[in-house]
């Protein structure tokens, strides 16, 4: 079955966690008194563009800037469909001072980009399923961010609210299994209200449905290929269920970017 899932090669921009640190707390994930060590974060953050390359993904990087311990958290940075680059503003003053510099990098890379007007955290709570975008809110983006983004993209966006504090981005709660016009996704239903819970069971009737276990061990935030999916070794449950699909887990360890309420996906923005 596995035979059938065919990858498509990405584009990724990433940001090297030279200066990663949990020094405030603006999710319930975050203790500043629970010490972080750098140097394993490297090496996880390592393993994980190494595997991105082993699989045949494109990875570019963006400077580090001291005193911005969140910005390895490169997902947040924008969102990019069709070569138009989505802007962020961030909810946190701590990371408002990340945008800038991700701005520099697009501009630079020769794209023109967008600033919004309201709280939009990029692919954090805008996820691209090749059809539409989904779009989160409750914690960061909000409602006018949704306006503003469909009027910039030209793409259905559909709104959808996250109620648990645990997963405040939609990245912590869902995930697409490759990006085609018949994509799947991936969620943990208990994250969302009732009505955006309705929404997904009629936009995507054949969802993997995850558990709050799942959800815990970071399983959503996962990147796939359309074949591979770059996913936390501590989900193991969803990883074999979604081996039985014919996906390819490939097993990514960043238990220490964990403790900032981030994982794979949060360390990865995708430009398309
Ligand atoms: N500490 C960061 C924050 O709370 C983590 C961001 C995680 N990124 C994501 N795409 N979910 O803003």
């Amino acid at each position: 079955m596995s035979e059938s899932r065919v990858p498509r090669s990405r584009r990724f921009l990433v940001c090297e966690p030279r200066h990663f640190a949990v020094q405030y707390a603006i999710n319930p994930w975050m203790h500043p008194d629970t010490p972080v060590d750098v140097d394993l974060a490297q090496e996880q953050w390592r393993a994980l563009i190494d595997a991105y390359r082993a699989h045949g993904h494109t990875v570019e990087t963006v400077e580090p800037v001291a005193g911005l311990p969140d910005m390895v958290f490169a997902a947040n940075s924008a969102v990019v469909v069709d070569g138009r680059v989505f802007g962020s503003l961030f909810h946190a003053p701590e990371r408002r001072p990340e945008a800038v510099h991700y701005d520099t990098w697009f501009k630079t890379a020769g794209f023109t980009v967008h600033r919004p007007e309201s709280v939009c955290e990029g692919e954090g709570d805008l996820v691209w399923t090749g059809r539409y975008l989904l779009a989160g809110t409750g914690f960061r983006t909000t409602r006018e961010a949704h306006r503003e983004v469909q009027e910039f993209l030209g793409r259905p966006v559909i709104g959808l609210t996250l109620v648990d504090p645990y997963f405040y981005h939609l990245d912590t709660a869902l995930f697409v299994l490759g990006d085609g016009p018949d994509a799947d996704i991936v969620y943990y239903p208990q994250a969302f209200s009732p009505g955006s819970r309705e929404v997904l069971e009629r936009l995507f009737p054949d969802a993997v449905l995850a558990t709050r276990e799942d959800a815990l061990a970071w399983g959503l935030n996962s990147v796939s290929d359309g074949r591979h999916v770059f996913i936390a070794p501590q989900a193991e449950a969803l990883a074999a269920r979604l081996a039985e699909r014919g996906y390819l887990p490939v097993p990514v360890d960043l238990s220490e970017f964990h403790k900032a309420g981030g994982g794979i996906k949060c360390c990865t923005q995708e430009i398309r």
